[in-house]
């Protein structure tokens, strides 16, 4: 690393995405483009921990990190920095040691910025490192869209791209069959990725946190189909989906360094609606099939637009922002303003409407 040049900080924090490579090379090559040079930390916030995981990134030995998936730093989304832990999601404040540590990490590494990017969590935490002195500066990554602030999260399209494909598998072997096929996808507790592959694949029935469901209205659903000749049914249901009065169907519990991991509701829908209809019914489970691979074009031009604006954030001194989406700009936004509050799927919004106008249940 050189001795006097101008110095920035990247790291990824969290569940990861598509994306993550394509944000990081964009800042790379856009602080190359000024004459700084850039560290990656590894591990997520882990890596700014004496005695401090990072390596430098050199734009010209860089290759392929614009279509390549996951993130070339690593990532958590458990342990020290697990910023939300608890049922509720209840905030952990980090310790003094461990913010003292960071910022001396910062200091010696000279760091005119420190870029954190990731989702609701990653930011809770990159708002403390702010407060405790260290120049920061966000982006919102989340496959989930959850964050409030920004139209969009970078990794949203590349889940929906991926389960609006499994959807479109899923209808051949569905009507082959004459089953009612349940696809659950990811999304915590917003149904973005639901509503979102659920109206562009063509889903007859949708199920989302934001709109408790009932079996009832499930089961009428696919009888009207049946009366119309239509003898499949694809139900998209969201992994924090819920029924009227009961609760979430979890795979664990929240643990003292991370929150709960939601998973099962789509076995759960399945069974019940073959012993209430009659109807074979089967259950595809996507998982983390959303979170792999590499970005979208939309994404890759969403990372690439974040990662270049967020190098200019750090050269108009604009920390404790994060870079969001406002179309048809990139802007700058206080993390504060996206983080503590979940942005969930209006359900008198346009997305919803769009599904009823044409029929589709959600389930209530
Ligand atoms: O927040 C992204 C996300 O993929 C959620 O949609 C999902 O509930 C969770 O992370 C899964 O986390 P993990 O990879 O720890 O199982």
């Amino acid at each position: 690393m050189a001795k006097n040049k101008p110095r920035i900080g990247i790291l990824t924090g969290g569940g990861d995405c598509p994306g993550l490579n394509a944000v990081i090379r964009a800042v790379v090559k856009a602080a190359f483009m000024r004459g700084w040079e850039t560290v990656g930390f590894r591990g997520g916030y882990e890596g700014l921990l004496p005695p401090a995981q990072y390596c430098a990134l050199d734009y010209k030995q860089l290759g392929g990190l614009l279509v390549m998936g996951g993130t070339i730093l690593g990532t958590s989304n458990r342990g020290r920095f697990a910023a939300k832990t608890g049922k509720e999601g209840q905030v952990n404040r980090l310790a003094p040691k461990i913010l003292a540590d960071a910022q001396a990490t910062a200091k010696r590494l000279r760091l005119k910025g420190l870029i954190c990017v990731g989702g609701d969590g990653s930011l809770t935490i990159a708002q403390q490192l702010f407060e405790a002195g260290i120049p920061v500066v966000g982006v919102p990554k989340t496959i989930d869209n959850d964050l409030e602030a920004t139209v969009m999260t970078f990794g949203f399209d590349s889940a929906v791209c991926c389960a609006t494909d499994a959807l479109d598998r899923l209808h051949t072997t569905a009507e082959s069959h004459n089953r009612v096929l349940v696809l659950e996808v990811m999304g915590r507790h917003a149904g973005w990725i639901a509503v979102s592959a659920g109206i562009s694949g063509g889903g007859d029935i949708i199920l989302i946190p934001e709109i408790p469901f009932r079996y009832e209205s499930i089961c009428a659903k696919i009888r009207e189909r049946e009366k119309m000749g239509k003898h499949f049914t694809i139900v998209v249901a969201a992994e924090g989906a819920r029924q009227s009065g009961g609760g979430l169907v979890v795979q664990d519990a929240a643990a003292k360094d991370r929150e709960v991991r939601l998973g099962g509701l789509g076995a759960v829908v399945a069974k019940e609606i073959e012993k209430r209809t009659g109807k074979e019914s089967r259950v595809c489970v996507l998982g983390h099939l959303q979170r792999g691979g590499g970005p979208t074009s939309f994404d890759r031009l969403l990372c690439t637009r974040f990662g270049a604006r967020a190098v200019q954030l750090i050269a108009d001194a604009k920390f404790g922002h994060m870079v969001a989406l406002r179309p048809p700009d990139t802007v700058a936004v206080p993390i504060t303003e996206a983080i503590g509050r979940l942005r969930k799927v209006p359900v008198d919004g346009d997305l919803v409407q769009t599904g009823r106008a044409l029929g589709i249940s959600f389930g209530d």
